[in-house]
């Protein structure tokens, strides 16, 4: 489609053309029965069936243990902050790594429900590293121990699952469904959608049940998994929509072969960006080799005017969006499961053919 760009947003960001066309061709009139899915209500067959087929794919796909329950809710992953120490704590605290800016509001938002041990705090490196084993520390009576898999805005992403010997807990807003994970090993993984898996307004959670029903007495019951797990995450209106697209997108990635294919596939993309930026003059990647997202490639040349000039010319070509956040600057190119091959290669290419342009 030629009016079509390569978006390289950081989410909400670019959706499976076919997954697109596949809604649009629904839009009116959802498998004959005369409505939108927008029109129907949530406690209808219509959308009870589109409800439980896109949980059966999100379990089938991320190979969900019977042990725990996948939950469709609203917030963001910023309600997640406050809701899983208000559920987890249990009268205790809890361990955090600092590897960027949404574990650090993470953090924040916990120490208001309980004390929190920083086991990590990655400040002095500008969030350029992922910890190893050995340089976490956690703390004594921690209920859990928090960790963001993949950090959005500095580009970095723990390729290792921890071992604390205190339950885990993630946040793989910006990673989910890019790779397989043993959710076996996790108390809870929750993830705003608006990245991989959906558009904006569902966050996903997974939660082994035997860490439901110890919520503090205060916790809203919208964010008590007990009474989500209970209503099957229906205590209130869904975000009916969201997790129909959700839906759309689980079908298109089962299609594409699955998590492994998506896993396969977001490293031949980043290792392309990453190339330029290991042969390059011009720009720097900003995460240490070994903790290098594969989502959210990040670099700048060291000069703004250059990274302005990039980006203007980025968009010219059609390739939008590669603007880094404020609190790095320089650039920040997105590779979500959807980013088609030939938008990683056309982002490659324009790299190059910037550095030549600029005589280096
Ligand atoms: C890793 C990560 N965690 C949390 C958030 C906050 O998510 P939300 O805006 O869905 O609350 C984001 C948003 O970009 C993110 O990338």
């Amino acid at each position: 489609m030629a009016d079509r760009v390569y978006n390289f947003a950081a989410g909400p960001a670019v959706m499976p053309e076919a997954v697109l066309k596949k809604a649009q061709a629904e839009l009116l009139n959802w498998h004959g029965c005369g409505m939108s899915v927008m029109e129907m209500s949530h406690r209808g067959s219509q959308f009870a069936e589109i409800h439980a087929e896109a949980k059966e794919r999100f379990k089938r796909l991320l190979k969900v243990p019977d042990t725990h329950e996948v939950l469709f809710l609203q917030g963001g992953a910023t309600a997640q902050f406050a809701a899983v120490p208000l559920n987890l704590m249990d009268g205790r605290g809890a361990s955090y790594a600092v590897t960027g800016n949404f574990s650090g509001i993470a953090a924040r938002e916990a120490a208001k429900y309980g004390p929190v041990h920083i086991a990590y705090e990655g400040k002095d490196n500008g969030y350029s590293h992922i910890p190893t084993q050995d340089e976490l520390d956690i703390g004594p009576e921690s209920a859990y121990f928090h960790f963001c898999a993949n950090n959005t805005i500095f580009g970095t992403e723990w390729h290792y699952v921890p071992e604390t010997g205190v339950p885990l807990v993630a946040d793989m807003s910006s990673d989910i469904m890019s790779r397989p994970v043993d959710v076996g090993k996790f108390a809870l993984i929750y993830a705003g959608a608006q990245k991989n898996i959906a558009p904006a307004g569902l966050t996903v959670v997974i939660i082994d049940k035997s860490f439901a029903g110890r919520a503090a007495a205060s916790t809203p019951q919208i964010m008590d998994y007990a009474k989500m797990i209970a209503k099957d995450s229906m205590l209130n209106t869904p975000p009916c929509w969201c997790i129909y697209m959700l839906g759309l997108v689980l079908e298109w990635v089962e299609e594409q072969g699955g998590v492994a294919e998506m896993d396969r596939r977001r490293a031949e993309r980043s290792s392309l960006v990453y190339e330029v930026l290991d042969n390059s003059r011009i720009f720097k990647a900003h995460a240490e080799p070994a903790s290098r997202s594969m989502m959210n490639v990040t670099f700048r040349t060291g000069s703004e005017e250059l990274d302005a000039e990039f980006v203007k010319g980025a968009a010219a070509r059609g390739l939008v969006n590669v603007k880094g956040h404020r609190l790095t600057g320089g650039m920040r190119v997105s590779l979500y499961n959807a980013m088609p091959l030939a938008g990683a290669k056309a982002v490659a290419e324009y790299m190059k053919d910037f550095e030549v342009e600029h005589h280096v």
